[in-house]
């Protein structure tokens, strides 16, 4: 069995984050999403893992490598513009062959991992299986009208969902799913939907099995759900210090990596610092993870991501906010007294 996982993309909901890095590299909990993906493939026992990848592939290359750190093999498959799901199916068919594969997006992020679902799949041998959960939102995920536990229709973002069942970003297919991404036709916006393809599977009569899970789960292609998912994973960390911590108060679950050095603050878990970072005379309140070699001098932070190489000064209290890398927010005392800014593209800045 293989596994394909989807690291191209657009990430348009993410910009001005995705003008220049792959939204799959940003760190949750410090960690790379696309790293918690891989991690539950390989713990599912699968091996030989295809990637594919567009604008962003050789920042994700120089990330996953070969794959060996994950104990996998990784095959890199460009796609040459982000034209859908199916698409990305479609282009990996010299890879997958006639193996069963499990489809994985590279901006998901599950709980339990995937081993029971694909256990599932190689004992029950459908030709596809489908993982839903219950949203509060169905309007904004592709959604699944079961009748007695099987699966009528599936729809791509409905204005009047049938169910509150919305497709989870992994999805298991037999060979016969290339006869769907073939058949189908491109979408309203252009793309090929996997959505189709698993319709086209259900109308032909192919087992499609529908798997419920109740653990949390989590698609990080927005700022809010990415900033959900790093309090959620924050919480599972246990407290370690690695660094050094001076004349500073340091109050429930606090991660503090390697040379990271604290000074004269007060970090409140849950918290992930990260290697090399300085954090000077500072607040950095719940849920909020620092990545490397960032400085945070003079100011209070909370609920944020901020990426590497960043620094943060004399500034009074940021919070709900993913900070990029070499970023430098200061106060200034230069007169005339001014908001100077220099932002990207698509950037959104609220001031008080
Ligand atoms: P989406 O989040 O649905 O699409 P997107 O990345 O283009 O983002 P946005 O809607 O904000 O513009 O994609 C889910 C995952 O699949 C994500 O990791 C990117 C990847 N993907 C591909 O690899 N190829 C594709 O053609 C598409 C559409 C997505």
């Amino acid at each position: 069995m293989k596994a394909l996982v989807l690291s191209g993309g657009k990430g348009t909901r993410l910009r001005p984050i995705t003008h220049t890095s792959a939204k799959q590299l940003v760190p949750v909990a410090n960690k790379p999403i696309l790293f918690y993906g891989l991690e539950a493939i390989a713990e599912s026992g699968i091996k030989d893992v295809g990637i594919i990848v567009g604008d962003t592939k050789n920042e994700i290359m120089s990330a996953v490598g070969d794959g060996k750190k994950f104990g996998i093999k990784v095959t890199y498959i460009p796609q040459a513009a982000p034209l859908g799901l199916a698409h990305a199916v479609k282009i990996s068919q010299d890879f997958l062959k006639d193996d069963e594969f499990v489809m994985y997006l590279g901006d998901n992020l599950i709980r339990d991992g995937i081993k029971s679902f694909v256990d599932e799949f190689r004992k029950k041998k459908p030709n596809s299986q489908i993982l839903l959960a219950k949203v509060p939102n169905p309007q904004q995920f592709g959604v699944a009208e079961l009748k007695d536990g099987k699966i009528l229709r599936l729809v791509e973002k409905p204005k009047q969902p049938k169910s509150d069942l919305a497709l989870v970003g992994v999805y298991m297919f037999d060979k016969n799913i290339f006869e769907a991404v073939n058949s189908i036709k491109p979408s309203w916006r252009g793309e090929l939907e996997i959505t189709d393809a698993i319709q086209y599977l259900v109308e032909k009569k192919f087992t499609v099995i529908p798997h419920i899970i109740n653990g949390w789960w989590k698609d990080t292609g927005k700022l809010e759900d990415m900033l959900e998912a790093n309090r959620i994973i924050l919480d599972t960390l246990k407290k370690e210090n690695l660094g050094i911590v001076e004349n500073s108060t340091i109050e429930g679950k606090v991660v503090i990596q390697k040379n990271a050095e604290i000074i004269n603050s007060t970090i409140r878990g849950p918290v992930i610092i990260g290697e090399n970072c300085k954090i000077i005379n500072s607040y950095i309140g719940p849920f909020t993870s620092v990545y490397f070699n960032t400085v945070i001098e003079n100011s209070e932070i909370e609920h944020s991501i901020i990426l590497e190489n960043s620094k943060v000064k004399d500034v009074r209290r940021i919070a709900d906010s993913l900070i990029g890398q070499n970023v430098e927010i200061l106060k200034s005392e230069k007169k005339p007294q001014a908001y100077r800014i220099m932002v990207g593209d698509s950037s959104r800045v609220e001031i008080i």
